[in-house]
């Protein structure tokens, strides 16, 4: 089966998607599967590198050196990849393909873009459509669907204008602190938490570098617990244990760096929660793949409002796939291992 391997992007998550599929490149069964790396660079521009690259084990920089914008120079690597001025010009490079695998995070590839292109060229691919890629990277509208499945989900304003401000009124409603985020974002690039309104403007800054269109949203105070859904070749669901995330320094929230440099958050798998709300959190988890209509895979990110109440916080149609990210670890925990879950992903989107 000859896989296309597609990551990096030009969303401010280039280098988060890079080691999801370092790490996926790392443990697709090479007896099964011919991968080929293709890496859309920050610009755009897609990079088809190799298919022959063996058994080896990869980080982000050995993936993205097999596809270098400039194959011949410094990395002497020999590598052949090939740099596509244009479309058309990737999808000869890639020749015949079996199906795609889209690591990508955030715009441009997790919002139903590459997907859109799949689908038009009626290549099979990993994970989630059009719609729920589109629907579920915009926090605006996945929070618009949950609430009319009857899903809870916190408190918030959208800003849509460049002045927008919150007024007084919807200020006092919010109450403090609140969390400024981009509403089509990832990772928490641009999100801040704000305790005093006077780091309301410097936030609202921040969070519209990222996306024009912001979210002002209640901080719910309890507990972080992560789902994962996974759908298997017959289209048979299966959520994982409940994840908690539990930040161990005095940052503010689970941000970019806790997420990503380490050392500062620690997940307990499964999140010790008593059997009526870990049950309720999985129907919750499942109520809102439906929601969505999604397919393959997603992770539901949850508060517990007072330790107790789930809040659906948002949702990534395609979620951190490291060796050490929530996905496969809660995967890992329940009996399927990262290859497993590659080896059903793939037979889902042939299925
Ligand atoms: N958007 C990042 C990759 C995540 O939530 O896992
Ligand atoms: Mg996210």
């Amino acid at each position: 089966t000859r896989v296309a391997l597609i990551f990096g992007g030009r969303s401010g998550e280039h280098d988060v998607s890079c080691s999801s599929a370092a790490a996926a490149m790392t443990h697709l069964d090479r007896e099964r599967y011919e991968v080929v790396p293709v890496r859309i660079t920050s610009e755009g521009v897609w990079v088809v590198g190799p298919s022959d690259t063996g058994p080896a084990v990869l980080d982000a920089a050995a993936l993205t050196a097999l596809t270098l914008e400039e194959p011949d120079s410094a990395a002497g690597t020999g590598s052949s990849a090939r740099v596509c001025r244009s479309l058309a010009d990737a999808l000869t490079a890639l020749g015949s393909i079996d199906v795609a695998f889209p690591a990508l995070h955030g715009l441009h590839g997790e919002d139903g873009t590459v997907q859109s292109l799949l689908e038009m060229l009626g290549v099979p691919y990993v994970g989630n459509g059009v719609f729920a890629s589109a629907a579920g990277i915009d926090k605006e509208f996945s929070k618009a669907l949950f609430r009319a499945a009857g899903l809870p989900v916190a408190r918030g304003v959208v800003l849509r204008r460049p002045d927008d401000d919150l007024s007084p009124e919807l200020r006092g409603a919010l109450g403090l602190p609140v969390f400024v985020k981009p509403a089509r974002g990832g990772s928490s690039l641009g999100v801040t938490k704000v305790r005093s309104w006077g780091e309301l403007d410097a936030a609202l800054e921040q969070a519209r570098a990222v996306d024009p269109k912001v979210l002002v949203e209640e901080a719910v105070h309890g507990r972080e617990v992560d789902l994962a859904v996974l759908e298997d070749a017959d289209g048979e669901l299966r959520v994982g244990p409940p994840l908690e995330i539990r930040v161990t320094d005095d940052r503010r929230f689970f941000d970019y760096d806790a997420k990503y440099k380490g050392g500062s958050a620690v997940f307990d798998i499964p999140a010790r929660l008593s059997p009526e709300l870990d049950a309720r959190l999985r129907e919750l988890a499942l109520r809102a793949f439906e929601a969505l209509d999604c397919a393959g895979l997603m992770r539901v990110d949850f508060f517990l409002r007072d330790g107790v109440d789930p809040v659906v916080n948002e949702v990534n149609t395609f979620p951190g796939f490291t060796a050490a990210s929530q996905f496969p670890q809660i995967w890992q925990t329940a009996g399927v291992s990262y290859p497993e879950l590659l080896d059903i992903l793939i037979a889902n989107a042939l299925g």
